[in-house]
């Protein structure tokens, strides 16, 4: 939208969240609340984007960076009018429109915007505003109808008398204007009111003054005007956000069995026909191939998940990569760094870290592969473990192509076993393996016979079987 700059206001503590953190940098949905509302106003197709900090500002200047933003910072809150005046200051030359959104209402959506945007155009009003109508209104500002429909006043909860009080036309604290009467009016308000504060609603009172309007536009859906002063709203808010992603991706394709008990945060990205259980988390950045199956309990951060992959019941997954049809859990954990190769399978109690692991390769039960590059096809038997510390340094660890590990195998890193190579089960390993050989390193088995008939008869009564006569030649 061209000439269309955005100011969010996003400098006051926030009280009510009884918090140390600014309002608007606690998180919902994986997101803070602010961040929210800039990728509103950036998927409206608002370029320039304002941010009016204050009350914590380092904690919301990751979102500003997000987001490309400017700063501008309000060092005491002196109300909503007051942090637009200092907001406008910030803007280009080319903004001949200002959005104003308020920094804790991240229900706010794109269209809602760009429809705002086009109801002042068309009046050619000093500005829009958004209203919702709600069953709730209490703690929002009252929208004052003309008896023409037109907006005479906004009225805060605390300045309304009981007949104000009850008209349940809120005030979403989203508007459009023209930027020239900002600049204009904004300088006119005063702070007579209850919180002697300058209150950019006052501007409504301001356009009629100049002989135009404010032309309201009512949220499709009231849940969008939903403001978060407390930690309950912020809850409420996280669950309509919860379902709009989910929502979002059973339109496009996505199965889930049972979506209200299903976590997906807002940047997550997930293809066609995938399966998502109840119970499942999916956050950050993470990225899910079609046709994958994630099943009930699995945590995934910031991963890529490749088509057709299966994800079996409580997998934790983070910043890792999992191949094309490959197998994990149930039970297994991917800590960063990890790449699992295609059609590979990673078992029950299988830690994996900062590893990859080739095409077709097995890890199936109880083991830890760390700092470790495994080939293709290699089976890594039950309890194997990579001994890649060694109190002060990590060291790797190479299984070539086609490697069998036999079980209970400890890899004393830095190690390489060549492909084609078979290692004994029980063995320690601290030598290079070349490619084809066997390696086995355990105690010579010994067997003394008839030791338990002779030494612990009572073992063999307790578990029912006949205690066989000893060759007494042997005593
Ligand atoms: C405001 C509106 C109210 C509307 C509600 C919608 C005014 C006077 N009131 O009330 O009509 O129904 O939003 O949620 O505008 N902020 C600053 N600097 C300030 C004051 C506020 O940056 O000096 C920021 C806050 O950080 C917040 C936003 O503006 O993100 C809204 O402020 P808040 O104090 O929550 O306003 P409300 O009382 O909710
Ligand atoms: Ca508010």
């Amino acid at each position: 939208m061209k000439g269309v700059s955005a100011v969010i206001l996003a400098a006051g503590q926030g009280k009510r969240m009884k918090s140390a953190l600014p309002k608007v940098a606690h998180v919902v949905l994986g997101k803070p609340v602010v961040w929210h509302v800039a990728r509103a106003a950036r998927a409206a197709g608002i370029r320039e984007i304002v941010f009016v900090l204050g009350y914590g500002r380092d904690k919301v200047l990751p979102t500003v960076e997000a987001f490309d933003g400017k700063v501008a910072i309000q060092e005491s809150q002196f109300g909503t009018g007051d942090a637009v005046r200092c907001g406008i200051a910030e803007l280009s030359a080319g903004a001949k429109e200002v959005v104003v959104l308020c920094g804790d209402a991240p229900l706010v959506r794109p269209a809602t915007i760009r429809t705002l945007v086009l109801a002042r155009r068309r009046k050619r009003a000093a500005a829009s505003v958004l209203t919702g109508i709600v069953p709730q209104p209490a703690g929002y500002g009252r929208v004052v109808r003309a008896p023409d429909g037109a907006v005479a006043k906004i009225v805060e909860e605390r300045d309304a008398d009981a007949a104000t009080r009850k008209i349940r036309e809120v005030n979403a604290g989203t508007y459009a204007f023209d930027r020239s009467f900002l600049k204009r009016g904004l300088p006119r308000l005063g702070d007579v009111n209850a919180q002697r504060e300058y209150y950019l609603t006052d501007l409504v009172v301001e356009a009629l003054a100049e002989g135009t309007c404010v032309v309201p536009v009512i949220a499709g859906d009231p849940e969008d005007v939903l403001g978060i002063n407390s930690r309950r709203e912020l809850a409420e808010a996280a669950s309509i956000l919860r379902k709009r992603k989910i929502d979002a991706l059973m339109d496009s394709g996505v199965t889930f069995p049972a979506p209200e008990r299903t976590y997906v945060e807002s940047d997550v990205r997930v293809g066609q026909d995938v399966i998502i259980d109840p119970g499942v988390m999916l956050l950050g950045n993470t990225r899910v191939g079609r046709g994958a199956r994630i099943q009930t309990g699995c945590v995934v951060e910031d991963s890529v998940i490749g088509e057709g992959a299966h994800l079996k019941p409580y997998t934790v997954i983070t910043g890792s990569k999992v191949g094309k049809n490959a197998v994990l859990g149930p039970f297994s954990h991917l800590r960063p760094e990890s790449v699992i190769g295609e059609g590979a399978h990673i078992g029950n109690f299988v830690e994996v870290k900062k590893s990859r692991i080739g095409k077709g390769s097995k890890a199936n039960h109880l083991s830890y592969l760390g700092d470790a590059t495994v080939g293709k096809k290699v089976n890594v038997g039950a309890g194997t473990i990579t001994c890649n510390y060694d109190g002060i340094r990590k060291h790797p660890t190479v299984l070539g192509d086609g490697v069998f590990v036999g079980s209970d195998t400890m890899l004393v890193a830095p190690v390489t076993v060549g492909k084609g190579a078979l290692i004994g089960a029980g063995s320690t390993i601290t030598k290079n393996v070349p490619p084809y050989a066997l390696a086995v390193c355990r105690a010579e088995e010994k067997v003394i016979e008839q030791w338990v008939a002779r030494k612990k008869p009572e073992l063999l009564k307790k578990a029912g079987l006949p205690v066989p006569p000893v060759d007494v030649k042997e005593e």
